[in-house]
């Protein structure tokens, strides 16, 4: 049995931590981050590996956890549904088993939340959500540690989410429960967060029918794609529906005067935010990529290591 084992943790959804986790994670990330800036070296990691399973594309979710664990002293090992048994229908579980024999913690970017909760199931060590159809708690952290970065703490603030009531919706509502924030959330008929997903965080939503009016008053306005990875067939239905929750100047217009606004990226220009909001002043989005590496970074050190000091 790996030292620290039975207190095993697993970073499935947003709402497996709580508030005082993320306090001392944010702190982390701030201290991880400043030591990054100064080239300080720090390998609290030497010989521990992580595993990076993708079954869908990533450009950001794959450089930061690669790129942070090196610099963490680790070593990564990456695996994609094309190139192992994962793609020739080996189970889930026999997967599970046999990868968490050899690493020390897996991140895993897939379909269904049921296929990752099942490998957590029956892995050895502890279990990364890189983004699920269902949540993308990865990015909220770094999105929240990107606000707190410019703007202080989120408690009490108003996030404007304009768009599909998806993967980075439910996660944002999860943070709203546990932080103490509102969240505005405008989507077309049809496209709503689904209550299921969210439980009791439910209460901290707040939603309206035109998105211009979801922003009203808001300390960050947020949007994403119109069409999230393996909902590609939906794509034509969806240019139509979505066609009004463009983030837009007139939007930001609508928020606080210092709002700031966020996409998870990639992002289409022209579809859910215009270039010049996306290339404005009040644009983050570029902090909020780099900060993936650092919040996982301090992510990675808690499932790890335990608190430090
Ligand atoms: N935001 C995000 O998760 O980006 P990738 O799909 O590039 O990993
Ligand atoms: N909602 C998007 C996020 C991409 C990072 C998707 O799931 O494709």
């Amino acid at each position: 049995m790996k030292p620290g084992y039975s207190l095993m943790k697993h970073y499935l959804q947003f709402k497996d931590l709580r508030a005082e986790e993320y306090a001392y994670l944010f702190e982390r990330a701030r201290i991880i981050k400043r030591r990054f800036k100064n080239y300080e070296r720090y390998q609290p990691l030497a010989d521990r590996t992580l595993a990076m399973i993708f079954e869908k594309a990533s450009t950001r979710t794959r450089v930061s956890f690669e790129a942070g664990m090196y610099q963490m002293g680790g070593s990564v090992v990456h695996l994609t549904t094309g190139d192992s048994q994962l793609g020739r229908a080996e189970p889930i579980e026999d997967s599970a088993r046999v990868i968490s024999r050899m690493v020390d913690l897996v991140m895993i970017r897939t379909f269904e939340q049921s296929k990752l909760e099942a490998f957590a199931a029956h892995s050895r060590v502890p279990v990364i959500n890189g983004l699920t159809n269902e949540y993308h708690p990865c990015q909220i952290l770094a999105d929240i540690f990107t606000f707190i970065e410019h703007r202080g703490a989120i408690g009490g603030k108003i996030v404007a989410w304009v768009g599909d009531g998806n993967n980075m919706a439910n996660t944002w509502l999860q943070a709203a429960h546990i932080l103490g924030f509102t969240l505005h959330v405008s989507t077309p008929r049809g496209y709503e967060i689904d209550p299921q997903l969210v439980g009791d965080a439910i209460a901290c939503l707040k939603t309206f029918k035109d998105p211009h009016d979801a922003c009203e008053g808001a300390h960050l306005v947020t949007t994403d794609v119109w069409t999230s990875m393996g909902f590609e067939a939906e794509n034509a239905a969806r240019q139509a529906a979505f066609a009004d929750w463009c983030v837009d100047t007139a939007m930001m217009q609508r928020a606080r005067p210092d709002a700031l606004f966020m996409h998870c990226l990639p992002a289409h220009r022209g579809e859910e935010v215009t270039a010049e909001v996306i290339d404005g002043p009040q644009s983050v989005v570029w902090d909020e990529a780099e900060n993936r590496m650092h919040v996982q970074k301090a992510l990675m050190e808690y499932l790890l290591l335990g608190r430090i000091g």
